[in-house]
């Protein structure tokens, strides 16, 4: 679906590497970092897509039922953490961050995509059912919580980490995706043990 994704999420570059997938869903990217050679490990909370990631994987990868705000994994267990349209699903996203750093390694590295807030999906939503926009968002029409991110609110959640931060995701002009993609790709590494302390848990 998303041509960008394969370098967006270095699925070639983790070979050897402890890879965890936050929210592994039916496990099509999990399955690519194992194929890349990587040890992978994928969580999710949805039986659903549980079982259909098993069957995917098979051997390839390692999939858990598991809660992306307390992953069960020992600390400093990881050497890159991805995750790819979860975080703004998720009501105390500092507390999947927190994890995040908690897994990671020293020097390890983490790759979130989330919803952007400015979009030219976003905007069409707007344009097309006005105020009650954010009900037209997902295929569900139950009530989803959703955050749209900012490159500023992202870095925020983030603190103290440093973010390189892009735009991805417009099918019908790419040549804009990097103003009016629909993800923000947010690429970092684990802070220093210590420096999290005082984060801001603002997420808007
Ligand atoms: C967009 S899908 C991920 C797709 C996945 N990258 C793939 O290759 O299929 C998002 C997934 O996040 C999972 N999820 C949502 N909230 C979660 C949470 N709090 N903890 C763990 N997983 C969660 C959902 O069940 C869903 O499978």
């Amino acid at each position: 679906m998303y041509p960008w994704l394969y370098d967006a999420a270095e699925f070639r570059n983790h070979a050897g590497e402890r890879v965890l997938e936050i929210g592994c869903g039916t496990g099509s990217d999990l399955l690519q970092f194992a194929k890349h050679g990587a040890v992978a490990v994928g969580i999710d909370i949805t039986p659903e897509h549980l079982r259909l990631a098993r069957e995917r994987v098979g051997q390839l990868a390692e999939v858990r039922e598991a809660e992306a705000t307390a992953l069960p994994f020992p600390n400093e267990s990881f050497d890159y953490v991805y995750s790819h349209g979860v975080l703004h699903h998720i009501e105390a996203p500092r507390r999947v961050v927190d994890e995040i750093f908690r897994v990671l390694k020293p020097g390890g590295r983490f790759n979130i995509h989330v919803y952007a807030r400015w979009s030219y999906f976003t905007l069409s939503r707007i344009l097309k059912h006005g105020r009650n926009w954010r009900l037209w968002f997902e295929n569900s029409r139950d009530p989803v919580h959703i955050d749209f991110y900012t490159k500023r609110n992202l870095r925020r959640l983030f603190s103290p980490a440093q973010l390189q931060i892009e735009k991805y995701e417009f099918r019908r002009a790419p040549f804009l995706a990097s103003m009016f993609g629909f993800f923000l790709v947010a690429k970092g590494t684990r802070p220093v043990r210590g420096d999290e302390a005082g984060a801001d848990q603002t997420t808007q």
